[in-house]
């Protein structure tokens, strides 16, 4: 082969390989960073604790105010809410659901001892209706991560 033509036809692939290799090496960097970074799991994290507290847990049902006709108000979504039902027979009862929006008074290790326990801190328990949840570990941080910052515009499954 001409040896020109040879020189000719191989800077091409020079080129590309010295274009190509940064970009690529740029491109796998800000990939496995995403991947090691802390946005993406926290996320996930709160996308979970929103599955749990709006389609499982339902904690909308008692914790956000209702309407003249009993619908969920969702501008005050999980801010408190005094309850529209009382129970039967005499029994232990709360008539009033506290805010949980940002979980106030509940730092995380309390906030997640109640959640997997059912205990409050200085050992008191909530009255009913208030369901004594367990929580597993995991989704109790779920739950609580969601809960630091709820979307107010999230409707929940019921109702
Ligand atoms: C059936 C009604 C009901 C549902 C559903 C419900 N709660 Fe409650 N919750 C209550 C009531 C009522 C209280 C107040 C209990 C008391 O004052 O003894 C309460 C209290 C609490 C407290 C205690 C706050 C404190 O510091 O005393 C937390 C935290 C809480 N609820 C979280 C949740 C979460 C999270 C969910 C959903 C996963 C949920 N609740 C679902 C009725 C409910």
């Amino acid at each position: 082969m001409n040896p020109r033509f040879a020189r000719a036809l191989s800077f091409p692939f020079v080129a590309l390989l010295l274009v190509g290799l940064p970009i690529g090496a740029i491109l796998f960097a800000s990939c496995s960073g995403a991947k090691a970074g802390s946005s993406e799991p926290a996320a996930a994290l709160r996308e979970r604790g929103r599955y749990l507290v709006e389609q499982v847990g339902l904690c909308a049902d008692c914790h956000t105010p209702r309407d003249e006709q009993g619908r969920l108000q969702m501008d005050r979504h999980l801010l408190g809410a005094a309850l529209p039902f009382q129970p039967k027979v005499p029994m232990p009862w709360a008539d009033v659901a506290p805010p949980l929006t940002g979980l106030p008074g509940l730092d995380d290790a309390a906030a997640r001892r109640f959640l997997t326990t059912g205990e409050l801190p200085g050992g008191r328990r909530p009255r009913p209706p208030m369901p004594e949840f367990r929580f597993a570990p995991a989704d109790a941080d779920a739950v609580i991560a969601y809960l630091r910052r709820p979307q107010p515009a999230s409707p929940p499954a019921a109702h």
